[in-house]
């Protein structure tokens, strides 16, 4: 039974996909913040689902800003189910307002789980997966992680940077037969969007910018009918988008899936654009063997 470790799992997108993961066939570790506090109903029930329907769905404690958490949690796994085949770096903030009412330590915050995150955990899995010779590493990106929507500078810039993470790392472990898929969902009913969000320090900032000051409220009043609306999509997309990509045999899998049932399909066509630029950057470089199946 292959084993996945979903970080992020209290909510949204990470709850949704250890539940889907299990429900396919995996033993399935949902990682979260205090299981044991202030998460402790979800960990409880995610533990109930599992016994009730027989699957393998464990609640386990994993903070990915804090290397000791997450070396306690992995080397758990590993001791217990003997590798972690599956990754999913779910676990994420949001972020929306002027960039100037940010501080530099708001910013911190938000880089710190969305993209020092999956660098910690990377790290802590990718020994064992590179001594199995084998692994998939899940990203949660965004269509924000390649368009760039006003007023979400922060947000956009940390999933610009997890993607250039997730799409390097992949050149260099591919090679060693550890798998990579970024996934890019439009927007969906979930948490972070509503309230978890990096509040900006610095509210004070936006006095200098008349009228594009309102801009960032009406913008998010849109966005917040839309997600609160009967017509928002249903998040189980992204997480039966990820069961897809994880069954999908090694090595066959895209770099990246988007999931946006908006009706743009701007991040298609970065995608594509992006897809045709490196593959003439690698095969000028003598490199095409590393974007191999995806630039194929
Ligand atoms: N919803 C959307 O429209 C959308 C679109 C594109 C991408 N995404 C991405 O999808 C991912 C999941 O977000 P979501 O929409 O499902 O929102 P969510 O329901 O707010 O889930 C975010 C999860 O991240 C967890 N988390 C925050 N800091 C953490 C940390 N230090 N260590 C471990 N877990 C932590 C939260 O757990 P706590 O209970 O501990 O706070 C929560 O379970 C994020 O990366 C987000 O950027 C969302």
């Amino acid at each position: 039974m292959p084993t996945a470790l979903v970080t992020g799992s209290s909510s949204g997108f990470g709850r949704l996909t250890a539940l889907a993961l299990a429900r396919a066939g995996h033993r399935v570790f949902a990682s979260m913040r205090d299981p044991g506090g202030r998460n402790a109903s979800v960990a409880a029930e995610l533990r109930a689902i599992g016994v009730a329907e027989g699957l393998a769905l464990e609640a386990i404690e994993l903070d990915v800003t804090d290397e000791a958490s997450i070396a306690a949690a992995v080397q758990d796994i590993e001791a217990r189910a003997g590798g972690i085949d599956v990754v999913v770096n779910n676990a994420g903030l949001a972020a929306a307002g002027l960039l100037e009412t940010f501080t530099a330590d708001d910013a911190h915050r938000l880089f710190d789980v969305n993209v020092m995150g999956p660098l910690r955990v990377n790290r802590a899995v990718l020994p064992s997966m590179r001594a199995r010779g084998a692994g998939l590493l899940v990203y949660l990106s965004s269509t924000d992680g390649r368009e760039m929507m006003p007023f979400l500078a922060l947000y956009c810039s940390s999933k610009f940077a997890l993607e250039a993470l997730a799409e390097g790392l992949a050149y260099e472990v591919g090679p060693l037969g550890i798998d990579s898929v970024i996934v890019q969902p439009g927007t969906f009913p979930t948490t972070s969007i509503l309230k978890n969000l990096v509040a900006a320090s610095a509210p004070e900032r936006a006095a200098g910018y008349g009228a594009v000051a309102e801009m960032p409220g009406q913008v998010f009043a849109g966005l917040g009918e839309l997600v609160s609306s009967g017509n928002a999509p249903d998040p189980i997309l992204v997480a039966n988008a990820i069961v897809d990509a994880v069954a999908m045999p090694p090595r066959t899998r895209p770099l990246r899936v988007v999931v946006d049932a908006s009706g743009f399909d701007g991040t298609a066509q970065l995608n594509d654009a992006a897809r045709i630029v490196q593959r003439a950057l690698l095969a000028k470089f003598g490199l095409s063997s590393l974007g191999a199946p995806w630039l194929a």
